[in-house]
This record gives structure tokens, sequence and C-alpha cells, in this order.
């Protein structure tokens, strides 16, 4: 899940390069670095750290050329270092290689080099990469990139540079994202959009098992083989400064305050005035639905628990059972997955191994996959056989905020298209949730603007090195996410519980003082609440308590604060109890003097397994 960009043109490549990876750095930031062909021939320069600390190696010596590559890292194999980070290159310096993936045969191609008189300097496996590529070299680094692929085992995305041909950058792209900029002059690639933006909004997007190969006047694509292809160039229209932080101190933040706009472009064009959904990316037609006898729901970490909720919407409307699993364990455990079974993939990057391994296990058995994604042209959106896009816009921040609330509503949105086909719900049902979705919007910003409750208690809690969430039903699956959150980026240790479960032995952990999140957003299993956060309060543990208006009186009573969300119906409130969890974990984790937007060993885009 490391970050890669290439320039090739008539341009400072330094500095196009060392913004564009100022973009991708949510995808790792262990190491950045990145390789020149200069008037001294190939040059590179890296180090351990953030790009900044690169950025200061360059400000003293700065490489002066047209032509690079460049690299931000999230370890995994080998520690962050200098020797570790990328561009790597052969012995002679005179090929250099940024990748993003895992070569997962690459002890054997290591020992098999070192047997032919390599000698390596890092840890990576991606060095192998560099000394593959020498090795085959004969004159045409075309050749040389697709003779060294043929040994590799794993995941790719390379760039590959060489002194001896100062006019090519070669790409290639094998189960690890890697888009092709088109320029006039100049070309780029890079391992996501914004890297390149600023520059151009023309891209190709490589396949898996493709390749490119730029000069500054023209981009060739072609198969690892060597087959040429043509593909359509899609022209994205993300505004540049949509992708930076707008004044707000970080992108999460600026990420949370974008959810009611989220939630406006997710509904837009779905519903329709006489509050009927409208999915016409869903392909299955009514009778295919009807067909469907199972559903899996199938993601990791945050998507995963907007799956939670997901299970629920389409439990309640479609009245079809829903198993939600989490990607990495799904494909092990042999999933009975049938013709009849409607497999959804959640992932906002589209990207994630895990997800989209899932994804392939689905489709060869034969299920129908639904897609939710917030990437349009990503991995996951290609493979799919429906996609339905979440329009959160890019998400920066490592913490997933605004990409998980549009994920809530396009499972709104794909329940009530369900209970509306398959008639499974009176349409007065289906159109009062409809109605109320409308309304969500305006009522997460009446939250947004009602936060000072919740940085004090952020403060408060700050201190603390555990936390309980509890809830039951969709606010358990709502917990669990506040509880991700939380620990995602204030690294205050928290676990979410089913608020009836505690009993039955976490009850032993509570002690005097312990601050405890209590959601009570469901107001039919109020009474039931309110009884388990007594048996929490009695053991000395601090309630912070969430439910609608209308119940904040009586929740009031028996916990230490509350705090009042808007009224809305009960399946809907994870999109609104959601915010005040985000808000609390943003406070926490500023409170701790802790990188906000950028939490230790995570990265944004989880693209190994
Ligand atoms: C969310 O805050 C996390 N950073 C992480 O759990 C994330 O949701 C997960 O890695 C899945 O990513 P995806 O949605 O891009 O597939």
């Amino acid at each position: 899940m490391c970050g890669i960009v290439g320039y090739i043109g008539k341009r400072d490549a330094q500095s196009i390069l060392v913004e564009g990876l100022k973009k991708l750095e949510y995808r790792g930031y262990d190491s950045a670095g990145i390789a020149m062909y200069t008037e001294a021939g190939l040059q590179v320069k890296k180090a351990k750290g953030r790009l900044a600390v690169l950025e200061s190696h360059l400000d003293g010596a700065p490489l002066v050329g047209t032509v690079g590559i460049g690299h931000t890292r999230w370890a995994t194999h080998g520690k962050p270092s200098d020797e570790n980070s990328h561009p790597h290159t052969d012995m002679t310096m005179k090929f250099s290689v940024v990748h993003n993936g895992i070569i997962e045969n690459y002890t054997d191609l290591k020992e098999e080099l070192i047997a032919s008189g390599v000698t390596f300097v890092s840890e990576t496996d991606t060095e192998v990469i560099s000394h593959l590529v020498a090795r085959e070299y004969d004159g045409d680094i075309v050749r040389a990139v697709q003779k060294a692929i043929t040994h590799l085992r794993g995941a790719y995305a390379l760039g590959v540079l060489t002194e001896f041909e100062p006019d090519r950058l070669v790409a290639v792209r094998n189960a690890s994202p890697l888009i092709i900029g088109i320029g006039e002059g100049e070309h780029f690639i890079g391992s996501d959009i914004p890297a390149i933006l600023e520059h151009t909004r023309n891209v190709f997007i490589l396949n898996d098992g493709e390749m490119a190969v730029l000069t500054k006047d023209t981009v060739e694509l072609m198969t690892i083989e060597g087959n040429f292809i043509s593909r359509e160039m899609i022209h994205v229209d993300w505004d540049a400064v949509t992708a930076e932080k707008a004044g707000f101190d970080h992108f999460m933040l600026k990420e949370i305050y974008e959810q009611p706009k989220a939630y406006r472009d997710t509904m837009r064009g779905r519903v329709d005035s006489d509050l009927t959904v409208s999915l016409p990316e869903l392909k299955l037609s009514p009778a295919e639905l009807a067909n469907i006898r199972k559903v899996h729901i199938v993601a990791c970490g945050t998507a995963y628990h907007a799956g939670l909720v997901g299970k629920t919407v389409i439990e309640t409307s479609a009245r079809i059972p829903v198993e939600v699993e989490v990607a990495s364990e799904y494909r092990y455990r042999c999933p009975l997955i049938t013709p009849e079974t409607l497999v959804i993939v959640v992932s906002q990057s589209g990207e994630t191994a895990d997800t989209l391994a899932a994804l392939r296990e689905a489709k060869a058995n034969g299920a129908h996959v639904l897609a939710i994604t917030n990437v349009v042209g990503s991995s996951v959106a290609r493979e799919a056989d429906s996609v339905m896009l979440t329009m959160a816009g890019p998400e920066i921040a490592v913490a997933s905020t605004k990409a998980y609330s549009s994920q809530l509503i396009a499972f709104f949105l794909l329940g009530m298209y369900l209970a509306q086909t398959l008639s499974t719900q009176e349409t007065a049902w289906v159109r009062g949730i409809v109605a109320a979705m409308l309304a969500l919007p305006e009522q997460v910003e009446q939250i947004l603007d009602n936060t000072d409750a919740l940085r004090e208690y952020a403060e408060s809690i700050a201190v603390h090195e555990h936390l309980f969430f509890i809830g039951r039903g969709v606010d358990y699956a709502v917990a669990q996410e506040g509880s991700l959150k939380l620990k995602e980026i204030s690294y205050i240790h928290s676990e979410a519980y089913a608020a009836g479960e505690l009993k039955h032995g976490t009850l032993a952990l509570i002690e005097d003082g312990i601050p405890v999140i209590a959601l009570a957003t469901q107001n039919a299993l109020l009474e039931k609440t309110v009884s388990n956060i007594k048996e929490v309060k009695a053991r000395g543990g601090v309630i912070f308590g969430i439910s609608d208006v209308n119940e904040a009186t009586a929740l009031g009573k028996a916990v230490d604060e509350v705090y009042a969300i808007p009224a809305t119906h009960p399946l809907l409130t994870p999109a609104l109890s959601v915010v005040p969890l985000q808000m609390i974990s943003y406070y926490a984790s500023l409170a701790r003097g802790n990188d906000v937007d950028k939490p230790r060993n995570l990265a944004k885009s989880v693209t190994v397994e």
C-alpha cells in the first residue's frame, strides 16, 4: 500500500515527484525516496521517516532533471530504514525501481540471485526486482522488465527507470493499482489520482497484467506479454482543491464536516420525487432479485462495520438472511456461495486486497457481486458485476469517516430499493424511511453545530488507557465503529460490547472511574439498555450516553452525561450517532498530541493481504 509517482517530460521532475508524494503520503509514510535521471546519471535520494525528512535532504542538494520516479513506503518486508526505502537499484546503480505490493517468492529469488553473485543492500522484497531487471537487460528496458516479471509471484505496481534509456519510463500493474496521467509533452504515473491531479485530469487505468511505456510525447499500453492494447481515456472531474484541507486543521475534520454533502451526493439521482428509490446500477432484474436466497456482505475494518448496519437494514427491509464477514477470513473458510447468493463487497478505496480476493472468490462461485465503493475505476469497481458508488469524494485521512457514513446511505438506499421491488414492506413504510433519509444531511449539520460537549468529553477521556462502548442492535454496530475510530487515532484501548452481553464476562473489567460510552438510540430497546447501563454504573463506570432528543431526559437519569442527536427512524440512527463518536475520537487524538490524519502503523489503502 505504498505510493508511487513518476514523471517524464520537460519540467523539473523533483518538485513534481515530491508534490505527488505529498498527496500519496496517506498510503504509507515510513520512508520516502526519489530516483531521477540527472546529468550525473541515475541518482537516488531516500530517507527513513516522513516526506519532510527527504525534502530536507533535497533542500541542500536538489536533483536536477526531467525524468524520475518517487515512492512513499508502508513497510511490509524490512523495518523502516534508509536502506529499505525505495527506489531500489541494482548493483551498478543503472536501474531503479519503485514498487507497491508484495513479492511472495522473493526469498527464493533472493537466494538464487545471491548464489549468482548479487549483493543485497536491503531487507525488502522489492530489491530482487531491480537485480532481475539488470540481469535481463540486453539493450531494451521494456523487454528486460517483461522478462524480469515472469519470475515474480505476488502483487506489484512498478515504476522502472534505467540510465541507459533516459527517455523511457516503464510502468507495470499486477494486483496493485496504477494509473497513467496524460499531459502535453509530459506523462505521469501514480498509485492514485490525487498524485497527478494537479497536472492532468486525463488518465488511463491499467488493468492487472498490463504495462505502459512512457516517453514525454507518447504512451504505449500493452499486456505484459507485449501485445499492444487500446484503452479509453478517463476524464477525472475531481477538483484539485477537494483533495486539500480547505481551511480545516486536519483532513479528518474536513471529511467529518463533509458528511452532509456526501449524504446528499450519494442520494442524488437515486431518490425520486415520489420517495421511491432508483438503482439502475444494480444489474439484477426484479425476477433475479426475487431469486436471491441469501446475502453475504464482505469487507474490512470500517467498511465491515458499515456492513453490520447493512445486515439489519437488508434483513428488515427485504427479509433476506444476511451474513457479514471480514474479508480476510471469508475466502479461506470455503463460504457457501451459490448463484442465488448476492455478495456485497464494501470498500472505500476499492483496492483492499482482502476484499478484492473475496470478490473474486464470490464470482468464481457464480454469485452476483455488488460493490459499494467510493472510487470510480478502482479494482473492486471494475471487477464487480454491479457497482454502487458512494459519492463521498476523495477521503485522505487514514481514519475513515465520510466514506463509512456514505456506505450507510448506500445500504439504506439498497434496503429500500429491495423492499420496494420485492414488496416485502408496505409502500408507506418505504416512503417514510426515504423521507427520513432526506432529512439526515441537515440533522448531521445540527450535530456538527453542537460539538463543545464532545470536545470536553474527549479531553476528559484522553488521560485514560481503557474505555468501553456498549449498545444494542444497530447501536452495537455503531459502537464497534466508534471503538475502532478511537483506537485508530487516539491509541486508547477500547472495546465495543453488545450491552446485554457485558454481564457474561466483560463486566469483570469495569472498575471505578472507567469511561463507558453507551449508545441508546433504539427507543424500543431503551429500557433494556438502561438496565445494562445501571449494571455498569453500579460497578463504578462513568457513562456518556447518546440517545435521540426524545429519550435524552429518560437516559439522562441513568448516565453521567447525555448527548442528544436529532430524532430519526430507528434503522437510520447510525448515520447520525456515528458523528459524535467521530468527533470524540478526533478530539481525543488531538488532546493526546497524535498525528490525527496519519496514525502510527496504519495506511489508508491496504493493498496487501
Ligand atoms: C478505517 O478508519 C480504517 N482505516 C480501515 O479499517 C479501512 O476501513 C479498511 O482498511 C478498509 O478499507 P477500504 O474501505 O478502502 O476497503
